[in-house]
């Protein structure tokens, strides 16, 4: 009897915490504070990738039957939009109406194949492309006489004719000079992917997987346990940092284009295409997540040094992106891994902020009064901090939907979440052992 009093204390204790453990209000970002971010983006968002980062975000969120991250969603969309969509979808189109009607300024005019804006990247503009071409397919141009498809093909033709390549065809993410930048991954296969669908055209499909599979086998770093590098060839502006956004651009970038041939009509003659992006993605993760900052649960900016290291920081947009990513392939492909880290991160990027001689408007850790993230790598200037970031903002809302999304199917690797989470097999594994122990001392 001795020994089992205070195991029955301990049973009762232990069941009271397993019961308790679930209702503990959980460090979710409220629906309020995902509008105030989403009005922040919606201001923030000006340059070519930033507007085609938010139109994909648009959809994650509050349009999901036209996302390609939406699982049996069948491609192509439909072409008459619902009319509960019509709303939450006129700021989408809103960038590919401004962004195709002020084309012939930002190109002098000219016709034939040119990018969506001029702004010397070859592949950023590209990440309108895809808001292009959805606004043709449910007919935007009948409304306001604008030509979406040719300018779409334009796009198109421009990086397929006009864009240098390298030697193995590797289309560059610069027109001045050939030049491969992680951040292509996100603004060019995706687009190449979702045209090839909307117009019937496989090659397209299979052109998306092979420039992904020719941008990992330059940037890839078997030195660095399969980090990517940031930006190589080229006579100036190389860096060969394993910067943390880039990571997560490429791995987005390859959940893009997985989802749309999933969903495509193109499924089952492109198996092998889904394997290997499926497997690309978790070979990010798996590179990326054993850098996570200790304490902070961020990513430092260049996730191969300590966030201490000189010229290094922690950049709170990486981490967002890399953990919607993480979401998705447990919703697209059934692979939970690195699910304890997303929940790890996305709680880190929601908590509250307890400290109470930080700035009165940070009610959140990282999320200020007015809905900016923070801290941020300067997106027009990688390698420093910066103040606000447009696609940092864009990265939350879609860690948010990802999460969502996540939950509603079942948040499924969660129970790996608590056996691996910071408090190593977590309060409610050890009182199941507990239980368990005093089940068998109690019999
Ligand atoms: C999503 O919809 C909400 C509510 O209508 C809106 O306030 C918010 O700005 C939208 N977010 C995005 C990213 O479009
Ligand atoms: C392009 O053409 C329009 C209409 O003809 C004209 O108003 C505009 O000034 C031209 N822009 C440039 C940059 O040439
Ligand atoms: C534009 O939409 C039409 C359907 O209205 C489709 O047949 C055509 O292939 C689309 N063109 C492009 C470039 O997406
Ligand atoms: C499909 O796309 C490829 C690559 O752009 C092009 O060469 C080919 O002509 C296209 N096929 C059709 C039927 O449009
Ligand atoms: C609390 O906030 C102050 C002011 O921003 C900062 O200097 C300090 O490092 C913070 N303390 C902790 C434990 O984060
Ligand atoms: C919060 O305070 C900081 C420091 O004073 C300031 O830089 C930032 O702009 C403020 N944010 C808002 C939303 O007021």
């Amino acid at each position: 009897m001795k020994a089992t009093i205070p195991c029955a204390t301990k049973l009762i204790t232990y069941t009271l915490i397993a019961l308790w453990l679930p209702t503990v209000p959980a460090q979710d970002l409220s629906n309020d504070e995902v509008i105030l971010v989403s009005q922040c983006l919606a201001v923030a968002a000006q340059q070519s990738w930033e507007l085609g980062t938010r139109a994909q975000a648009i959809l994650s969120l509050n349009a999901t039957s036209y996302s390609v991250l939406t699982p049996s969603t069948p491609l192509p969309p439909a072409r008459s939009i619902p009319d509960s969509l019509t709303s939450p979808l006129a700021p989408f189109f809103e960038i590919a109406r401004s962004t195709v009607a002020n084309r012939g300024n930002s190109n002098k005019n000219i016709t034939g194949p040119q990018p969506l804006m001029a702004d010397g990247s070859a592949a950023d503009p590209a990440s309108i492309g895809f808001a292009v071409l959805l606004a043709n397919w449910t007919g935007q141009g009948l409304h306001d006489g604008l030509d979406y498809a040719g300018a779409a093909k334009d796009q198109l033709d421009y990086l397929q004719f006009d864009v240098p390549r390298t030697s193995d065809g590797a289309i560059s993410h610069r027109v001045s000079q050939v030049q491969l930048w992680s951040d292509f991954v996100y603004m060019v296969p995706p687009f190449l992917a979702y045209y090839g669908m909307i117009t019937g055209n496989r090659t397209l499909l299979v052109e998306a997987h092979d420039q992904i599979r020719l941008y990992r086998s330059y940037l890839r770093d078997t030195t660095a346990n399969n980090l990517w590098k940031h930006v190589l060839l080229g006579t100036s502006g190389n860096d060969p940092g394993h910067w943390s956004t880039g990571n997560a651009w490429a791995a987005a970038g390859m959940l893009r284009v997985l989802g749309t041939i999933k969903n495509s009509q193109y499924a089952n003659t492109l198996k092998p295409q889904q394997k290997d992006l499926a497997a690309w993605v978790l070979e990010i993760h798996g590179a990326m997540y054993p850098n996570l900052d200790p304490s902070s649960s961020l990513f430092p900016n260049y996730a191969s040094q300590p966030a201490s290291a000189p010229n290094n920081f922690l950049d709170a947009s990486s981490t967002a992106l890399l953990a919607s990513t993480v979401y998705r392939l447990s919703l697209l492909w059934g692979t939970h891994k690195y699910l304890p880290y997303a929940e790890r991160t996305r709680h880190a990027l929601s908590a509250p902020n307890t400290n109470t001689s930080a700035p009165s408007n940070m009610t959140l850790l990282h999320i200020d009064a007015g809905g900016w993230l923070t801290p941020v790598v300067n997106p027009h200037s990688y390698g420093q901090e910066g103040a606000q970031s447009a696609e940092g903002q864009a990265f939350v809302v879609e860690m948010q939907a990802a999460w969502r999304d996540w939950v509603a199917d079942g948040s499924k690797g969660a129970n790996a979440a608590l056996r691996t989470g910071s408090a190593g097999m977590g309060m409610r594994g050890w009182a199941l052992v507990v239980l368990g122990i005093c089940a068998g001392v109690l019999v």
